[in-house]
């Protein structure tokens, strides 16, 4: 069972905090892409509520999109590939491409990403990020815009995930070990 309340060790960024900062966010956003071809593309589904709060944040025009990458697995274990498994709806050419994501780890997707939709030759192409785990890095790449930067332990809520759940839980925090080890065990 998940238990939404005590399943938290600790709040690690609150809701106050974040909703503070993606305001600076957006404000930032705003003036760096006046008069261009803003599109916010989110990466499905850790940056839907980040998305949500971050583009009324902004006061320029702007469009969205959405795709949906997995890491690709050899039984259980990651391999290190992505794929798409959703595409965006329309092409990015001559559009000022900006990736939301929840939180820049590893750095395995974000390059897949940003590799694939270069191809497509946006006017430009940045990376926000509400999460940076430095420490995790394996590829060489660095977010443009970022909300916090976090130690090296695993969040959850704000669209966060672990086993799928937690994500509406309105702040970042840490999970409990016993948590994990409970949900692990159930499957
Ligand atoms: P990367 O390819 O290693 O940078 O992984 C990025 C993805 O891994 C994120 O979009 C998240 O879905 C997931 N992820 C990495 N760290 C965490 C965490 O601490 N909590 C929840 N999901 C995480
Ligand atoms: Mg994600």
């Amino acid at each position: 069972m998940i238990d939404m309340v005590n399943d938290i060790e600790r709040v690690l960024i609150s809701e106050e905090e974040l909703q503070e900062r993606i305001k600076e966010l957006g404000e930032q956003i705003s003036r760096d892409y006046v008069g261009k071809d803003l599109v916010l593309i989110s990466v499905l589904k850790g940056s839907v509520i980040l998305m949500a709060d971050l583009m009324r944040a902004i006061t320029i025009p702007c469009k969205i999109d959405f795709l949906a990458t997995s890491l690709y697995k050899d039984e259980t274990v990651p391999t290190g590939e992505v794929r798409f498994t959703k595409d965006l709806d329309k092409p990015i050419a001559g559009s000022d491409v900006l990736i939301v994501e929840d939180i820049l780890d590893s750095g395995k997707t974000l390059s897949f990403v940003e590799d694939t939709l270069l191809v497509r030759n946006p006017a430009s192409i940045k990376i926000c990020t509400l999460l940076d785990k430095p420490e995790r890095r394996q590829v060489d790449i660095s977010p443009d815009y970022v909300g916090f930067t976090v130690p090296d332990v695993f969040v959850i809520g704000y669209g966060l995930d672990f086993a799928q759940y937690y994500r509406n839980l309105p702040y970042i925090g840490v999970i409990k070990p016993e948590a994990v080890d409970r949900i692990k065990g159930r499957k």
